[in-house]
């Protein structure tokens, strides 16, 4: 049941999606944010697989125009992306077919996810736990559709994300004034939603359904990876 707030609040998180979902592609194609990414990609620590051996089939929820879908195809692996955008799932199609990989691209809702309980290796999920209006209702979807034994990663801001904080990072990296603007555009987001303290992070993934958490901070500490395992029914 949504609350008034809810009613409200949810179209307009979906419109700035939908909207700006050309500016959004190019914010995440390059830059700090698209660096983060690519660490992301590495820190899931997957192998590279050579004519499926070892492919895992995975999820990626809220997966945007699908910069990291496409980062962990180029491995070899089965990707799967949802996203609730319509334009950006175009854009995120678009992009796979000019780059000749193959990844299947729905449009659904993160809470409400289109397939049948444990159909997935593992999933993850870039910059939206913390901007959902239902992360727990989301990240328990993503626990229904992995077999047990699958893995679970998140990408999130932790509590001292800051416009402030954004700025000094920028600075002390010598980011340029585009990144750098890139960068506060995303901290005034996470002011606006969700940063995660380490304990109510914890209490989250594991209310989820999930075991084994680790939890590493990035970009100078204003970053959670988040991960953890599947342990049965959630
Ligand atoms: C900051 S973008 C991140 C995109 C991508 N994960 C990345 O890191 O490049 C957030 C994405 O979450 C999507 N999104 C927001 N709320 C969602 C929901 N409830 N279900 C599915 N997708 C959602 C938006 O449409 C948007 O594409």
């Amino acid at each position: 049941m949504k609350t008034g707030l809810q009613l409200v609040r949810d179209p307009i998180k979906w419109a700035l999606f939908e909207i700006g979902a050309g500016y959004y592609t190019r914010k995440l194609a390059t830059g700090p944010e698209a660096d983060l990414r690519q660490d992301f990609v590495e820190w899931l620590g997957l192998p590279q697989s050579e004519r499926g051996d070892g492919a895992r089939s995975i999820l990626d929820v809220g997966c945007g125009p699908g910069h990291v879908t496409r980062a962990l195809a180029r491995r070899g692996h089965a990707l799967t992306g949802v996203d609730r955008s319509p334009r950006l799932v175009r854009i995120a199609k678009r992009w796979t077919r000019r780059e000749g990989l193959s990844i299947r691209f729905e449009r659904s809702p993160g809470e409400n996810l289109p397939f049948k309980d444990r159909t997935f290796d593992g999933a993850f999920t870039t910059g939206v736990i913390y901007f959902v209006e239902h992360p727990l209702r989301t990240l328990r979807e993503m626990v229904r559709v992995i077999r047990p034994g699958g893995f679970i990663a998140s990408l999130d801001p932790h509590e001292s994300m800051s416009t402030s904080l954004a700025r000094d990072y920028s600075r002390e990296n010598r980011l340029s004034r585009r990144d750098t603007r890139k960068l506060v555009t995303w901290a005034i987001t996470a002011e606006m939603n969700r940063r995660f303290k380490e304990e109510d992070l914890r209490a989250l993934l594991a209310k989820a359904g999930l075991s084994n958490v680790t939890l590493e901070r990035r970009m100078g500490g204003m970053v959670w990876f988040s991960r953890g395992v599947v342990s049965g029914r959630a």
